[in-house]
């Protein structure tokens, strides 16, 4: 715990010292309107804010410039027209190398930006419509989602990853009328089925949209329904489009994440909160410099992508690396290739692809040049140290500092990290809390836990913050239940977390029926829900267990219908229907077919027992006796001893 990497000697143009930073936190803390204010003038406001932070927890209701407008769009893309249009927002790297890429400036985003809007228009898109965007890694993605932003319409992005089963529930369950979508996707030279994906969620039952909007990305030929679906090249049109004026709490986002229990959640990100929040973390924990190179390599889909791909970068005038492909194909190579090819200053990238990478040795790495690399960062999962010394001596050659961010998608940005040259930085650690943050520890009864020295609990968030989500779309009493209600007062972030005697944060995982694979968000209860629904399954309990490169595998407990014989067949079977129902990240790792589930006499699933058994992890089994068959602990153990 005390492996302490010292900060690099902060640089002439840095923004932030150690001095500054110490400063700053705590004068965010004694005046956080005061400080709020302040920062919020990074922006462009039709109506200048005066008020800040307006909320309670108790129920929670959370307000932020309050009395201000502005629009996402003009702040990310028109109002960079005059002194940068020239300057590069967005490259775009393909999934196959010998491709072309291409380049957009600030002036051709604008351009491109306007005629998504006109076709979106077009297609009957109002101020306060919900849009389904389901896109590959390609511009056009962020494209669509500046679009919606300069019409006041409210984007919900889908990963391109997620089946029409899951797509259908998240236009459901936001009322969304319209999909913009592309033929298909491009990961690893195989080819995604965006396209007709769509077309699927929309066949099944009691889904309907009024307009699709299609873009052409591989050229692939795509069935068309009448009246419903458009080719972009019809729709777009140059005419000129404003920005709408929208106030500070209007909706920008619905991004939807699991849960630990029942369908994920549709959480819902406001304009003005969420926009100082992406700029001001994007520039600090980034030191962003004018003209640097930033690639964060994480999709659209997921809110890492959001605030660190699309909006944080462009709101501070920067260039930001779009990437269709994945890390090893069409070898282990491929991100210092890119890193190389278009001398990627700040790269960002979570620590399963690191861990993945690392197995594959030194070469691939040493292959490239990296001497553009002046920061790296990691996102999504706690960071074993092993790996992020590997990323650290090996792909930063030891120069460049590591930014661990720990953040959620109801955080909409970074909440703990290391400040690049204000922070000494120890390996495994998020670091310190960013501006206005105040993590504090709860223990299981909800008492604080305090102390100068090492302590451990439930991460809580205190006080309100711009970024934070507002609400769970069209369901406020789930956001009140999922956050507010287990520690009356506090944010409950759903991890568990210990702060050592320097003040330092580790996180040590969630604590709740979420596992967290290669750096995404998984409900067990989603699972569970996918697997019962095959007619051979009668129940399904899901754990996560430790995966040495996913961070946590997925690992399913399952009983059968009367009569039902188990078999690798069927097991085979079963992980496809999980990965048809929800997505291939859903695919479970190990299926272990049982007679039963241990459950205490009022019927209720004891997961700790089902966890500690996935882990290996015998000997802390605790008390059994209150099982109504304790004899079945025995065969559960005898079960996972048989598959290694
Ligand atoms: C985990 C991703 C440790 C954590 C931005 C959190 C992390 C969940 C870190 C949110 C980190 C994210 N160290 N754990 N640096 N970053 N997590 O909503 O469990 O997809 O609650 O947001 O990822 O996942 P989400």
């Amino acid at each position: 715990m005390n492996d302490t990497v010292p900060h690099p000697a902060p640089p002439a143009h840095t923004h932030c010292t150690p001095e500054e930073y110490a400063a700053m936190y705590r004068r965010s803390l004694a005046d956080p309107d005061g400080f709020w204010l302040e920062q919020a003038k990074r922006l462009d406001w039709m109506r200048a804010p005066t008020r800040g932070g307006e909320w309670s927890f108790e129920p929670p209701q959370i307000a932020w410039f309050a009395d201000g407008s502005l629009n996402m769009c003009h702040n990310a893309v028109d109002r960079h027209l005059a002194a940068h249009g020239d300057e590069t927002a967005f490259i775009f790297e393909p999934d196959d190398p010998a491709a072309p890429g291409s380049t957009l400036t600030y002036r051709e985003l604008h351009a491109e930006v306007v005629r998504m809007a006109n076709a979106l228009k077009a297609l009957g898109v109002r101020k306060g419509d919900r849009v389904t965007i389901y896109m590959p890694m390609i511009t056009l993605g962020a494209v669509a989602m500046l679009a919606c932003a300069r019409l006041g319409a409210v984007h919900s992005v889908v990963f391109g990853g997620f089946s029409p089963e899951s797509i259908a529930g998240r236009i459901q369950d936001c009322e969304s009328r319209f999909v913009v979508t592309a033929d298909e996707g491009l990961r690893a030279g195989k080819t995604i089925p965006l396209k007709a994906n769509v077309d699927a969620a929309l066949d099944l039952p009691g889904v309907a949209v009024e307009g699709v909007l299609v873009i052409a990305h591989t050229g692939k030929a795509v069935p068309m329904k009448e009246g419903r679906d458009h080719r972009y090249a019809d729709l777009v049109s140059d005419a000129d489009c404003p920005c709408e004026e929208m106030a500070a709490e209007d909706p920008l986002f619905i991004l939807y994440t699991s849960g630990s229990t029942g369908k994920p959640k549709g959480v819902l990100h406001t304009t003005g909160g969420y926009a100082v929040w992406a700029a001001t973390t994007f520039r600090h924990t980034f030191d962003y410099q004018p003209g640097e190179v930033f690639w964060c390599s994480a999709d659209i889909g997921w809110v890492t992508g959001h605030t660190y791909v699309t909006y944080g970068p462009l709101l501070n005038g920067g260039t930001s690396l779009i990437f269709e492909g994945v890390p090893n194909y069409p070898d282990h190579g491929r991100f210092w290739q890119v890193i190389a090819k278009h001398r990627v200053n700040i790269f960002y990238t979570a620590p399963t692809a690191i861990r993945a990478l690392m197995r594959e040795g030194n070469g691939w790495v040493a292959a490239h040049d990296r001497s553009s690399l002046r920061l790296l960062g990691t996102v999504g999962e706690p960071i074993n140290p092993e790996a992020w010394r590997w990323y650290h001596d090996v792909v930063g050659e030891g120069r460049c500092p590591v930014v661990d961010t720990w953040w959620q998608t109801e955080t909409g940005g970074h909440m703990i990290t290391t400040l690049p040259y204000a922070h000494d930085m120890k390996p495994g650690s998020a670091g310190l809390p960013f501006f206005g943050v105040q993590p504090v520890l709860v223990d299981a009864e909800g008492q604080p836990v305090g102390g100068e020295g090492v302590i451990e609990g439930n991460l809580c968030i205190a006080a309100s913050w711009p970024g934070q989500a507002r609400t769970v779309y069209g369901d406020h009493a789930r956001f009140t239940e999922a956050y507010f209600s287990t520690f009356p007062g506090k944010y409950f972030t759903g991890d568990g977390a210990r702060r050592d005697a320097d003040g330092y944060w580790w996180i040590t995982g969630r604590v709740d029926d979420v596992i967290n694979v290669s750096g995404h968000r998984m409900g067990t209860a989603e699972v569970e829900s996918a697997l019962v629904l095959h007619p051979c399954v009668a129940e399904a309990a899901v754990v996560g267990y430790p995966h040495d490169i996913k961070g946590q595998g997925i690992y399913c407990y399952v009983t059968l219908m009367e009569g039902v014989e188990a078999s690798d067949a069927l097991a085979t079977e079963l992980r496809q229907w999980v990965r048809k129902e929800i997505g291939p990240i859903a695919t479970p790792d190990h299926l272990h077919f049982t007679d039963g589930l241990p459950k205490t006499r009022s019927g209720k699933i004891m997961r700790r027992i089902l966890r500690k058994i996935a882990e290996n992890d015998y000997g802390a089994l605790g008390d059994t006796s209150t099982l109504a068959d304790p004899s079945l602990v025995d065969r559960l153990v005898e079960g996972r001893q048989n598959r290694g």
